[in-house]
């Protein structure tokens, strides 16, 4: 009991140097606070950055753009630079770069240079000054590790050097409503500040994700402000810079095999996208005393789950077979609608016999050996039909929210049970 007063005592002698009801703050009520939205934004005409950015730049916001080494977010910041900077002036500012190699950049990627403002500088007081003093309607900072508050101690890239740099740049975007976008390096080794830091300060965190063996590089916003962080935009990245990939599911089912056992394709949802993609599975005789399981682009667990109840409910057998899974093109799977697609695969595989060119599978597998509903069921068939594909197996549950009339160019197939599905796939229906 003793001690509770004494910790309240710097609280109550906190409180006591402070005149009760004196301040300099006046609270405005909500309601009186004018709202600009359509103002509030830079349309950047890269849809597929304006759709991860939630439409569009958002004036005071910064963004944190992170990504591998040479995964091209130099290249994505200058075309988005080029982009917009037909109607407003850009200050990019690099620190890894001379202005010639910055140069060069901009004329092999044809960006437009009239109104884009160069300088290769580390000191944030100086850029924060230059930003004050020319008022540019975007700035890009290449990048954030690099920069260097003079009054701390340490040198650019640490913690509190990253930390700091952000906090200066923020405040100056902020106050001026210029919208500033951190060019950050993803670091494994934890010597250098990663972006992480950072996360909290900022308004939105893009990671620029890509793969030497992929053909694309997908962009996603792992945490926004202004925006849903279910977004994705896809690039291809050419001499030319990075070009929108506007139509992935023709991009990803380009060149698949026909004909062939084990292919079943599949529609996962990215954000608002539907997305075509094909699941591919081969089931052949093991040579191990314990069969091999190997998956790509999918959960193993799921997979796993998914041959039990093909062994249970639909009366197979793995036990002596090995199963390797694919999802072509380095998507990944995680979504439960592509259950049913990922289960027809493998079956095509056992039996050796193909899934139809035109069919496409959509469902959520139960233990039960059910077809469950999925959501975004009308935007998958609607990607289908687009695509180009005739025939569609659904859950049996779903087709009572469905209007059949509304896909004239797609038959709908109704399954309640696994086994209906591996019905239709022996059948003459797919
Ligand atoms: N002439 C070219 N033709 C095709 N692709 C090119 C060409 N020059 C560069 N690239 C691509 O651009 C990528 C480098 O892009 P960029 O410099 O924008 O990456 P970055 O993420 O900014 O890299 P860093 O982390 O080193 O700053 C290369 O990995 C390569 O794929
Ligand atoms: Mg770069």
């Amino acid at each position: 009991m003793e001690q509770q007063p004494a910790k309240a005592a710097p609280k109550a002698g906190g409180g006591a140097a402070r005149a009760e009801g004196v301040t300099s703050l006046t609270a405005r009520r909500l309601s009186e606070i004018g709202m600009t939205e359509e103002k509030s934004r830079i349309i950047t005409g890269i849809s597929e950055l304006d759709r991860v950015l939630g439409g569009g730049i958002v004036l005071g916001g910064v963004v944190l753009l992170s990504g591998e080494p040479g995964v091209g977010k130099s290249t994505m910041l200058l075309q988005l630079c080029g982009a917009i900077s037909m109607e407003h002036t850009v200050l990019y500012v690099t620190g890894e770069e001379s202005v010639r190699q910055v140069k060069l950049r901009a004329a092999r990627l044809h960006v437009p240079q009239e109104n884009i403002f160069l300088v290769a500088e580390t000191d944030v007081d100086e850029i924060c000054g230059l930003i004050e003093k020319t008022k540019p309607e975007l700035v890009v900072i290449d990048s954030i590790q690099t920069m260097r508050c003079m009054d701390l101690n340490s040198s650019s890239g640490t913690v509190s050097q990253v930390k700091e740099s952000t906090a200066r740049f923020l405040a100056v975007a902020k106050s001026k409503e210029i919208p500033t976008f951190l060019v950050g390096h993803v670091n494994k080794d934890g010597a250098i500040a990663g972006p992480k830091v950072m996360e909290h300060i900022v308004d939105t965190v893009l990671y620029f994700e890509g793969d030497k063996m992929l053909p694309y590089r997908v962009l996603r916003a792992a945490k926004n402000r202004y925006g849903s962080t279910n977004e994705i935009g896809m690039f291809d990245m050419t001499g030319q810079g990075l070009a929108e990939i506007a139509n992935p599911s023709q991009q990803l089912l380009e060149g698949r095999p026909l004909g062939v056992s084990g292919n079943c394709v599949a529609c996962t949802m990215e954000g608002t996208r539907s997305i075509l993609s094909e699941i591919q599975a081969l089931v052949t005789k093991s040579n191990f005393p314990s069969p091999r399981r190997a998956c790509s682009g999918f959960d193993y667990n799921r997979m796993s789950l998914l041959v039990a109840v093909l062994e249970k409910r639909a009366g197979f057998f793995f036990g002596t077979l090995d199963i390797y899974v694919n999802v072509v093109g380095g998507l990944t799977l995680n979504e439960t609608a592509c259950d049913l697609p990922m289960a027809l695969s493998i079956v095509s595989s056992l039996l050796d016999v193909p899934i139809g060119d035109k069919t496409i599978a959509i469902g959520e597998l139960g233990l039960g050996g059910e077809v469950r509903s999925v959501p975004n069921l009308e935007l998958r068939l609607r990607e289908a039909e687009r695509i180009g594909f005739e025939v569609a197996i659904v859950p049996q549950a779903a087709l009572r929210h469905v209007e059949a009339a509304e896909y004239p160019g797609l038959k709908l197939i109704g399954v309640t049970y696994i086994n209906d599905a591996v019905n239709v796939l022996r059948g003459p229906q797919c």
